[in-house]
C-alpha cells in the first residue's frame, strides 16, 4: 500500500485527534493536556523514547529507522491556541471559553501524531526522525526554549523542517522559498510625558494626545523615508491611550504601543535607530518628553537554501511540481520556527487550507481533508533524506 492510501485510510483516525485537541484548546505553554494526549499516542504507537518537559511543555519523540545510521531529521509541529472566542459552531468547536486553535495548530499536531503512526508502523528510513511538538508558539518563544534546552543536541538533531497550513491556498498546494520566509517580529511602548492641565487654557499645559498624534504621523516617515524602497518594514501603532477621563481636561501622559515587522538585520537595526531619534525628538520639539522601549521578539524564518530545495522536490512528489510554488513572496508575519531555524538548516513550508477563514479569525477551522496531504509530506521528507539503500 503506498503512503497516500495508507493516509487516506488513517484519516478519520486523524481527524478525531485533531478534533479532540480542537475541542480543548490550550495556550501558551500551557498546553498540559494536549502535551499529555500526545505522549500517550507516541507511547501507544512504539515510538522509541518519548521525551516530556522539553522547553517547559514540550514532547520530543524519537523513532528508530529499521537501519541504523547516523544520519536524523526533526520534524515539527506548535501544539497552542489563542486568546480568541469561536464562533463556528462546529460540534467539536471549542469547550473553553474565549480559547480557540484559530491558527491550525491542533491540525499540525494531529498530522506529525499521523507521521508519528506510520513511521513505527514501516520504520523505511536509516537512521533516527524525531518529531517535536512545541507549546507557545502565538507569543511564547516555545521553539527558543526548546532550543535553548538543549533539544538539537540531545537528540541529535542535524536538519528541521516545519509546516503552516495557509487559507486562501488551494488545498495541498505548497509554497515556500529559501531565505527570508517571515518577518522579525519586535513590539515597542512609547511613553510621553508633558503638562495636564484645563482644556480651556492649553498655553499652561503640553498637550500629549497632540504629541502622540504628531509622532504616529512621524513614524510613518521610517518606511516611506529612510527604509530602502526595495526591502520590506511595517511599522504599525496598534494603541493609542492617553490617560485623560474627561472632556475638559487635557492628558498629562499618552501611551502608544504597536509592532514592527522586518526581513533583514540591517533594516530592523535601522528602523529601531529611527524609532529612537524619531520618538524623542518630536515629543522635544513640543517641550514633552518621549521614551521609547523595543522589545526584540522573534527573529526572521530563514529557510537555508539546500533544504529548501530538497523540500520543493518532496512536496513535488506527493502532490506534483505543478502544485508547489518555490518562490513565494515572503510574509510579515512571524513564525518562533525560526529559533529552530537558527540552530539548523531547514525549511518552513506553507501548505494550502482551502477556502477557508483566515488564521487568527473566529471563524476559522483547519481543514480536515489536508490530513493525507500533510502526512505524506512528513513521511516522503523523511524517507528520502534518511534513504534505506
Ligand atoms: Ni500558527
Amino acid at each position: 500500500m503506498g503512503i497516500i492510501e495508507r493516509f487516506n485510510e488513517l484519516q478519520p483516525e486523524i481527524a478525531e485527534w485533531r478534533r479532540d485537541i480542537h475541542s480543548n484548546p490550550e495556550l501558551l505553554f500551557d498546553v498540559h493536556r494536549t502535551a499529555a494526549l500526545v505522549a500517550e499516542k507516541l507511547r501507544e504507537f512504539g515510538v522509541d523514547e518519548v521525551v516530556e518537559g522539553i522547553g517547559r511543555t514540550g514532547v520530543v519523540g524519537v523513532i528508530k529507522g529499521k537501519v541504523a545510521g547516523d544520519k536524523s531529521i526533526g520534524l515539527r509541529a506548535d501544539m497552542d491556541a489563542l486568546p480568541i472566542e469561536e464562533t463556528t459552531n462546529l460540534p467539536y468547536s471549542s469547550k473553553v471559553p474565549g480559547k480557540m486553535h484559530a491558527c491550525g495548530h491542533d491540525g499540525h499536531t494531529a498530522m506529525l501524531l499521523g507521521a508519528a503512526k506510520y513511521f513505527t508502523e514501516t520504520r523505511n528510513f536509516a537512521g533516527t526522525v524525531v518529531v517535536i511538538f512545541q507549546p507557545a508558539e502565538e507569543g511564547g518563544g516555545g521553539g527558543r526554549e526548546m532550543v535553548e534546552d538543549g533539544m538539537m543536541e540531545r537528540f541529535n538533531i542535524e536538519q528541521v523542517y516545519g509546516m503552516h497550513n495557509m487559507p486562501g491556498t488551494p488545498l495541498g498546494h505548497f509554497a515556500v522559498r529559501p531565505g527570508p520566509l517571515m518577518a522579525a517580529t519586535d513590539t515597542f511602548d512609547i511613553d510621553i510625558e508633558g503638562q495636564g492641565g484645563h482644556a480651556a487654557m492649553p498655553h499652561d499645559a503640553i498637550d500629549t494626545t497632540v504629541v502622540g498624534a504628531h509622532i504616529v504621523l512621524a513614524l510613518q516617515t521610517i518606511v516611506s523615508r529612510n527604509v530602502d524602497p526595495l526591502k520590506s518594514a511595517v511599522v504599525s501603532v496598534t494603541t493609542f491611550h492617553t490617560e485623560g477621563q474627561a472632556y475638559n481636561v487635557l492628558p498629562h501622559t499618552t501611551k502608544l504601543t504597536g509592532t514592527v515587522r522586518t526581513l533583514v538585520p540591517e533594516v530592523r537595526e535601522q528602523v529601531e535607530k529611527r524609532m529612537k531619534g524619531v520618538v524623542e525628538n518630536t515629543a522635544h520639539a513640543f517641550g514633552a518628553k518621549a521614551q521609547l522601549r523595543y522589545i526584540k521578539g522573534y527573529p526572521v524564518t530563514v529557510n537555508s537554501v539546500e533544504e529548501t530545495a530538497f523540500a520543493v522536490g518532496v512536496a513535488g512528489q506527493v502532490v506534483g511540481d505543478e502544485q508547489v510554488i518555490a518562490d513565494t513572496p515572503p510574509v510579515m508575519g512571524g513564525e518562533d520556527f525560526s529559533y529552530m531555524l537558527e540552530a539548523r538548516p531547514g525549511a518552513f513550508v506553507f501548505v494550502g487550507n482551502g477556502d477557508t477563514a483566515a488564521l487568527h479569525n473566529p471563524a476559522y477551522d483547519f481543514n480536515d481533508e489536508l490530513i493525507p496531504v500533510g502526512c505524506s509530506y512528513w513521511v516522503r521528507l523523511a524517507e528520502e533524506s534518511l534513504p534505506l539503500a
